[in-house]
């Protein structure tokens, strides 16, 4: 079998999820959307169940993956419904859903449903990729109460730069909120990770963390909050082939790496068709046997290879940890010029073994 493999610290999740709930002192929906950021959406949900106030995905699809796998929490469609005849699925399967947009209102007004829905009303404080604008904000809240098919509406909006935390584009969004919603008494949702773990003047009664239940800080630069997190996923492999090479001798595909001296070089069975970064250059860090090297030459779709020069005990077999807790996600994407929500969502065929219930 393939050595190449995905562990899935379902503690660690758990952990994580914890710390957003006290970190914010709010409810907490578990953003699980793109298969829970490729950690296994059913899996990361289950585990979570017990003790989550809910979750939070983009699309129905999402959602009745879920259900079918037994999942009974209350669970959010973040881009709420793309067609109006949607709304018969989110009634049946009881689903809370966003309105952003004014003919979503509409089709709420009109949709037959056998009980009133949850509506999260999301507005465009300045983040202009979806919302109502601040002018029409308090119409369409006044609408869906009149409607008749709304229990309950959470009003919610989205920040754009909340990883940036000398930024203040934060705090104009906030303010816009706080016009737009003047005078409404319902609860408030603004937070995702970066908020909540950076941004605790930010008033929310739910929060939407979703990077930081994987264990990866959505910050460029160390932060107090972020340090508490750990890491969900480790990324592991095994060395399968080992090359003494003199110097003046390359490496792989493009000769983008030539030995400086002579190199011991481990090929891993990991390559950019696991979803590890074809982009991460000659010395993005790896762990060989507990022992930090780094990545040599260009990675290939099945296999990548590493400097075990400096690691005589290191050979066939050896474990490698492409990411996980002790190197991290975010470093290697950082090295790659990506985030680690991205390569997690990279992830594919890779087997995902879960560690815990
Ligand atoms: C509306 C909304 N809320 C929350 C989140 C979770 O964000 P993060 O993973 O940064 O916590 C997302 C993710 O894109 C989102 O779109």
């Amino acid at each position: 079998m393939r050595p190449a493999r995905a562990l899935i610290d379902l503690d660690a999740l758990r952990h994580n999820y914890r710390l957003a709930r006290e970190v914010s002192g709010a409810r907490a929906l578990a953003v699980v959307k793109a298969d829970a950021y490729g950690h296994g959406a059913v899996r990361c949900a289950q585990a979570l169940e017990g003790e989550a106030d809910g979750f939070a995905v983009a699309c129905i699809e999402e959602a009745l993956v879920l259900r079918e796998a037994g999942v009974r929490a209350p669970i959010l469609l973040l881009e709420g419904f793309f067609e109006a005849d949607e709304l018969t699925l989110i009634d049946q399967h009881d689903l809370w859903c966003v309105a952003h947009a004014q003919w979503q209102i509409e089709a709420i007004e009109q949709a037959q449903l056998s009980k009133p829905l949850t509506v999260w009303l999301k507005l465009d404080s300045g983040m202009h990729r979806v919302g109502l604008h601040p002018a029409d904000y308090q119409a369409a809240y006044r609408r869906l109460l009149a409607s008749g098919k709304v229990s309950k509406i959470v009003l919610m909006s989205h920040f754009a730069r909340a990883d940036e935390p000398e930024c203040e584009r934060t705090s104009e969004q906030l303010a816009v909120f706080l016009q737009a919603r003047e005078g409404l008494s319902a609860e408030v949702s603004l937070r995702n990770s970066p908020a909540v773990l950076g941004w605790p003047q930010v008033p929310s009664d739910w929060v939407r963390p979703g990077i930081m239940l994987y264990g990866a800080t959505p910050f460029e630069q160390a932060q107090e909050h972020a340090a508490l997190l750990r890491p969900v996923m480790t990324l592991e492999s095994k060395v399968i082939s080992v090359r003494e090479l003199p110097a003046g001798e390359p490496v792989g595909y493009g000769a983008r790496f030539v030995a400086e001296r002579p190199t011991r070089v481990g090929v891993v069975a990991m390559g950019y068709a696991d979803g590890y970064p074809r982009h991460a250059p000659t010395g993005t860090p790896v762990m060989v046997d507990g022992q930090l090297t780094r990545l040599i030459g260009r990675v290939s779709m099945d296999m990548l290879t590493v400097d075990l020069t400096d690691l005589p005990q290191s050979g066939l077999g050896s474990r490698v940890e492409l990411w996980g807790k002790q190197v991290l996600a975010s470093d290697v994407a950082a090295a790659a010029g990506s985030i680690p929500y991205q390569i997690f969502c990279n992830l594919r065929r890779v087997p995902l073994h879960y560690l815990g219930n």
